[in-house]
């Protein structure tokens, strides 16, 4: 059975390695620079939309982030409908909320503004006006929307997860607590806007914790490999080293312009790397704690990720070691350079005052967990090493254990 599994899984992927290269991957177009979202319309008027559905969140229209870009809107003679009731990992029910109001506003464009949340979800709603009479469950899995949406820019206002270049949106199921991926080119964004400004005034602990989550994007796609070209391995480096020098920065000091856009940079190039290489096992287990217990996706990432590389051991020396090589990591060799590579996630995580297990986790749930981890993550992610009940039982009372 276990030689059977592995044996699938490899074989899978190496026919979808082959099947990736007519997928067409695409980088979206980016605005770059403090201010320069107010550049956002100029580009709108490009597609000839006239009525966007802009997507938020509650808090972000609170703080009145958008009122600079919602003004320059106006002036451009483009209309709008706001959509912003939309939680933390987002659920099926935020989308059709969204995509009742987009259709009734016969919108033919949409913004989606803010962080992974509204992203996801406002990718949700242009798959589902693709596919209108599909649930959105049934769009979830792999190449599932497969059509052309309408015209959408992202404006991320964290920097982490990266779904202003990815080719994911994750929803979580209402009624069932499952988190879940809709995975396909089709919804990547024509542009993204990576405007530091935006993202100045993120409170330090989502700073932490969305900046680990681009972390783990460029650690997991580069440390799976299989599916990677050497442009998903250079901005997994890139990410990386950028991670390396400005997430503390921008930790310590939240108006640090520089570190900030370094930092979106970064997480654009993380999300852009694993869309095509994949992430691993901890969004695997991450997922199911979202999901379950609503913990941030970005902290459960900074938990987990750890755990998980430490666990793989000898299989990911290589390439942590050139990833520890990226941010002038010393070690005399690949073993020493990737335990420090480790060691410095395990040390900056405390620095930024986050833990190292979960409390939340119920014994009860754990058996769920597993199951829904491991079809998250076999057959289609080309993980270091192939995980089994046991092994994904191990880290998760391991995870529990540690808090
Ligand atoms: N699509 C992908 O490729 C992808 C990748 C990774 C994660 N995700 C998903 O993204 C979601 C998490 O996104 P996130 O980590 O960006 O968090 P989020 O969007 O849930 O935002 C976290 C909190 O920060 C607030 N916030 C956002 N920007 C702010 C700002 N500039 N100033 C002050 N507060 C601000 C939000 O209102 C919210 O309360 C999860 O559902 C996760 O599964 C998606
Ligand atoms: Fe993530």
């Amino acid at each position: 059975m276990r030689k059977y599994k592995e044996e699938y899984c490899r074989s899978f992927q190496a026919t979808m390695k082959i099947g990736n290269y007519f997928l067409g991957y695409r980088t979206p177009r980016t605005i770059v620079g403090p201010g320069s979202v107010l550049r956002l319309p100029e580009d709108i008027k490009k597609y000839n939309v006239h009525h966007v559905l802009f997507v938020s969140d509650e808090k972000i229209m609170e703080l009145g982030l958008p009122n600079g870009l919602l003004k320059a809107l106006e002036e451009a003679g483009i209309k709008y409908t706001i959509f912003s009731n939309i939680q933390p990992n987002p659920t099926d029910d935020n989308v059709e909320e969204g995509y009742r109001l987009f259709h009734e506003n016969m919108c033919d464009g949409i913004i989606a503004f803010g962080g992974g949340s509204p992203m996801d979800c406002a990718k949700g709603i242009a798959a589902k006006n693709a596919h209108p009479n599909k649930k959105v469950s049934q769009l979830q899995g792999i190449l599932k929307v497969h059509k052309k949406i309408v015209p959408f820019w992202a404006v991320p206002t964290t920097a982490g997860t990266g779904s202003e270049t990815t080719l994911a949106a994750v929803i979580t199921e209402a009624k069932t607590h499952h988190k879940a991926s809709i995975n396909d080119p089709a919804i990547i964004p024509i542009c993204a806007v990576l405007d530091p400004e935006l993202t100045v005034g993120l409170p330090p602990f989502v700073t932490a914790t969305t900046g680990m989550d681009a972390l783990c994007h460029a650690v997991e796609s580069y440390t799976n490999w299989t599916y990677c070209t050497d442009l998903e391995k250079e901005y997994s480096k890139k990410a990386v080293k950028l991670i390396y020098e400005n997430l503390y920065t921008a930790y310590q000091d939240g108006s640090n312009l520089e570190a900030r856009q370094r930092m979106q940079e970064a997480a654009f190039y993380a999300g852009r790397s694993f869309t095509r290489g994949c992430v691993g096992y901890v969004h695997a287990i991450g997922h199911t704690l979202g999901g379950l217990y609503n913990i941030p996706h970005g902290l459960a990432m900074s938990v987990i990720l750890p755990h998980v590389l430490r666990k793989y051991g000898p299989k990911v020396y290589k390439r942590l070691a050139e990833l520890a090589d990226v941010c002038g990591i010393e070690g005399k060799t690949k073993a020493e350079k990737s335990i420090r590579f480790i060691e410095w996630i395990e040390e900056i995580n405390e620095k930024m005052g986050l833990p190292k297990g979960f409390k939340e986790i119920k014994v009860e749930d754990i058996p769920q967990m597993i199951k829904w981890a491991d079809a998250e993550a076999n057959p289609l992610y080309p993980v270091p090493e192939i995980w089994y009940e046991e092994d994904f039982r191990e880290l998760i009372e391991e995870l529990k254990k540690a808090a």
